[in-house]
């Protein structure tokens, strides 16, 4: 574990390992360290001139007779093309150089207020470095775990160490949902991710409720149940509480879905790239993150967790083409591909979180359509909503926290698209065409009128091809949406 310290910026006699501060494209300044009357300026200001700069490039310079056993340059690039997740992602690249170069600790400079406000400065470091230092190595007998600690050089305040904390926990919270995501499929079922549940409530005072199969079956869950029954891992439905609200106020219920391996079912995926699909608890990983920081951070709202979880197998037992099930919300579905099966845990989860809680709002994660990569490609989120305000409230927190999301329309001609003609309605769209938007207008049926948002998170869960690099995403799971739904429920 990383550990963080600030360090005000003109104690710059203290000893470092390496002092790293950011440097704007074509300029022959250090930000923050311009107006610090400081011996390393001048002795390498060429070093600075030659580096130029550049978006994320990092130079390394030895140095002789500063308290800094290196400089390090970060480039930020054009100042007109910063970003909100430029620090971000330039403090990614300092610490992996730093975890390469096996320093034991490293100094940041924090840029000017003029040009970035502090404490996004600081939030930015403390996630850009947490984020990029995580790797999936559990599965490897041999691993070198160098993690270097983090002083950030900065005018001390309460602000700054408040700043810094809720950056840690949020952190920590995408890392938890990467290191639960990224479990392979033979080790992580739904009784995994129960447990993990409790474990996570436990110790921090939320209620758990896991409903298992036999209960799930009496309460009338039939899509969990049709989806589960082909699996020898039996179906749970996990809900994490937690009640920081007053006691009158309406929860916000958030749902993911997490089907720990989706085959396709009967309706047999392909085998190319079926491994991925051990990322389809993703949305689910999303939710467990999230209540994890909302509990940690002790945020003053109410919010509701509910996970629906499966694993998707064919077999003997399995639900089939055909089948007309029941759901949860009491409307009929008929079954034409069995690998359509997030919707039918989905909507499940959604009316029972409905029905339970009366929430003032309900967002749903889920890997749900691969026509959602066709629409949108690997860096952004598809937006299904049946109310305009929730949705410019999400997109705000989007453009804050770069977790992008780009909204698809949903009108009655879409909801049309799913009726079946045996049954309420049908679980496949008409052909391919728009299967992001009819696979949310099935979930749109499970609910009645509660503000709704559901996110389809099918490209940017995991890295694939065509993922943008970032260093604070690595290989593997991203845990997209843990850090937009915080902002969210921070700015409510
Ligand atoms: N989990 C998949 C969606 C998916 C596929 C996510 C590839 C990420 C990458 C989902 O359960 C599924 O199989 N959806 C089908 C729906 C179709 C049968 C209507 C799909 O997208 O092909
Ligand atoms: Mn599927
Ligand atoms: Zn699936």
């Amino acid at each position: 574990m990383m550990k963080i310290r600030v360090e005000n910026p003109n104690n710059l006699k203290k000893k470092t390992a390496m002092l790293c501060g950011f440097v704007l494209e074509n300029s022959d300044k250090i930000l923050g360290l311009e107006n610090m009357n400081s011996r390393i300026i001048p002795s390498i200001k060429q070093s600075i001139n030659d580096m130029g700069g550049e978006f994320g490039k990092i130079s390394v310079i030895p140095t002789i007779g500063t308290s800094a056993q290196r400089i390090l340059l970060a480039g930020l690039g054009k100042r007109e093309k910063l970003t909100n997740d430029t620090i971000r992602f330039v403090s990614g690249k300092i610490a992996q150089k730093a975890r390469e170069l096996k320093l034991k600790e490293f100094s940041i400079i924090v840029p000017p207020t003029s040009l970035i406000e502090p404490i996004s400065s600081v939030s930015q470091i403390v996630e850009g470095c947490k984020m990029s230092l995580y790797k999936f190595e559990k599965y490897k007998t041999k691993i070198e775990n160098n993690i270097p600690n983090l002083t950030i050089l900065v005018a001390k305040s309460e602000k700054i160490s408040k700043a810094i904390r809720i950056a840690e926990i949020i952190s920590d919270g995408v890392v938890y949902t990467k290191s639960i995501a990224n479990l392979p499929p033979n080790e992580c079922i739904p009784t995994t991710l129960a447990n993990f549940a409790r474990i996570v409530s436990k110790k921090n005072n939320m209620k758990c409720i896991i409903i298992s199969k036999s209960d799930l079956n009496k309460k009338g869950f039939g899509g969990i149940i049709a989806v589960g029954q082909g699996s020898k891992n039996e179906p749970k439905l996990i809900i994490l509480e937690h009640n920081h609200g007053s006691r009158n106020e309406k929860p916000i219920v958030l749902v993911g879905k997490a089907v720990t391996f989706d085959t396709g079912g009967i309706s047999l995926k392909p085998g190319e790239k079926m491994d991925e699909m051990k990322f389809d608890k993703c949305g689910g990983c999303t939710v467990m993150g999230i209540m994890k920081v909302v509990s940690e951070l002790k945020l003053p709202v109410n919010v509701v967790g509910i996970i629906p979880s499966v694993e998707n197998m064919p077999g003997g037992e399995s639900y089939r083409p055909g089948d007309i099930i029941k759901l949860y919300c009491g409307k009929t579905a008929e079954i034409l591909n069995t690998d359509a099966e997030g919707r039918l845990i989905l909507a499940d989860a959604l009316s029972y979180g409905e029905k339970q809680y009366s929430p003032k709002v309900i967002i749903d994660f889920a890997t749900l359509t691969g026509a959602c990569i066709i629409a949108l490609g690997t860096n952004i989120a598809g937006m299904v909503s049946n109310n305009d305000k929730l949705v410019q409230t999400i997109i705000k927190s989007s453009k804050r926290t770069t977790e992008e999301v780009w909204e698809l329309p949903l009108n009655d001609d879409y909801i049309d698209m799913i009726k079946s003609d045996v049954a309420d309605m049908k679980n496949v769209g008409i052909g391919r065409a728009a299967g992001t938007i009819t696979a949310a207008a099935f979930l749109r049926n499970a609910i009645k009128n509660t503000p709704w948002v559901h996110i389809d998170i099918a490209g940017v869960a995991w890295t694939q091809t065509g993922t943008k690099e970032k260093p604070y995403n690595p290989k593997g799971a991203t845990g997209f949406g843990v850090r937009l739904i915080l902002d969210y429920l921070q700015n409510i």
